[in-house]
């Protein structure tokens, strides 16, 4: 299994930061937004990584992130040149997932809570495999229809009358018939390859599953100033109540035996003098 990060955009909602810094680079309490997404991917097991992104923010990643190998990954970059839309991944992506599966996170999207059926989906998916999360502003999503057995129906992209609550997050898990309904798809009235519409035609091939997430977790938005002082806030809450962070990297490459303990040493060892350091310094005093 393969997984992308898509990390584009322009973030405009965030302007005036937006003209200079990426919206996937905003500090989310104590770390950059995208940890949380890399950090979904690598607890579903996935060290192959492709990072897609635009012309300016691909080398500040590359600066945080190397070519992931001190985390244990295989880091890899690719250009969008412009907003063609979420399925241009996998366009772009061709070459990286080759003949295997893939899923892909949207650098925006932090997920939060009892996740292990995520995990489990990337570990077992047949076909494609998405989720539905009940939001109080479906207009604003990709929006899933189920009918009474709780079989998904239909799926519509920001329709103007929403057929039902449940949003599709952007997490999405696919064999690799991916590749080829991308290559086939039109662009949007908005001008995008739509992720909608490649679950469209997974949910007429009869492989789409669409899985419910229930009560309590968190899926969170970022995109404006407020969201992510909400999101910050959160996390910031939990981790000082708990005295664990949420998505460190370095802890879960550690944890996932991605890494030996000679270069989770080293990691912390060449990291400056912060609470960061102090926090990965503890967990392995108290081994
Ligand atoms: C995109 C997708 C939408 C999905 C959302 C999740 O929306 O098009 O289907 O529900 O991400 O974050 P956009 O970011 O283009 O508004």
């Amino acid at each position: 299994m393969k997984g992308i990060i898509l990390a584009g955009g322009s973030g405009s909602r965030l302007y005036p930061i937006s003209k200079v810094y990426s919206k996937q680079l905003t500090l989310i309490y104590d770390k950059p937004l995208i940890y949380f997404p890399l950090s979904i991917l690598m607890l579903g097991g996935i060290k192959d990584i492709l990072i897609i992104s635009n012309e300016e923010t691909i080398p500040m990643y590359k600066k945080l992130f190397n070519d992931g190998s001190h985390l244990g990954l295989n880091i890899q970059y690719k250009l969008q040149s412009a907003p063609n839309g979420i399925a241009e991944s996998f366009i772009l992506g061709d070459k990286f997932i080759g003949d295997d599966s893939v899923t892909l996170i949207l650098g925006d999207n932090i997920f939060y809570g009892t996740l292990d059926y995520m995990y489990n989906a990337i570990k077992n998916n047949v076909g494609a495999t998405v989720f539905g999360y009940r939001v109080t502003d479906p207009e604003r999503y990709g929006i899933v229809e189920f009918d009474d057995e709780g079989n998904a129906i239909s799926l519509e992209e920001k329709p103007a009358h929403p057929k039902s609550n449940y949003a599709v997050p952007g997490l999405y898990i696919y064999n690799n018939e991916v590749v080829n309904i991308s290559k086939n798809l039109k662009p949007s009235p908005r001008g995008e390859l739509e992720i909608t519409d490649v679950n469209i035609e997974y949910l007429k091939k009869g492989t789409l599953k669409v899985e419910k997430i229930g009560r309590g977790v968190a899926w969170l938005d970022t995109g404006t100033p407020e969201s992510l002082l909400q999101a910050s806030n959160f996390f910031g809450v939990i981790e000082d109540r708990q005295g664990l962070k949420v998505a460190c990297i370095e802890e879960i490459a550690y944890n996932m035996d991605f890494i030996t303990k000679a270069q989770f040493e080293k990691i912390i060892s060449e990291m400056p003098k912060s609470l960061y350091r102090s926090y990965l310094e503890k967990i392995l005093e108290n081994e």
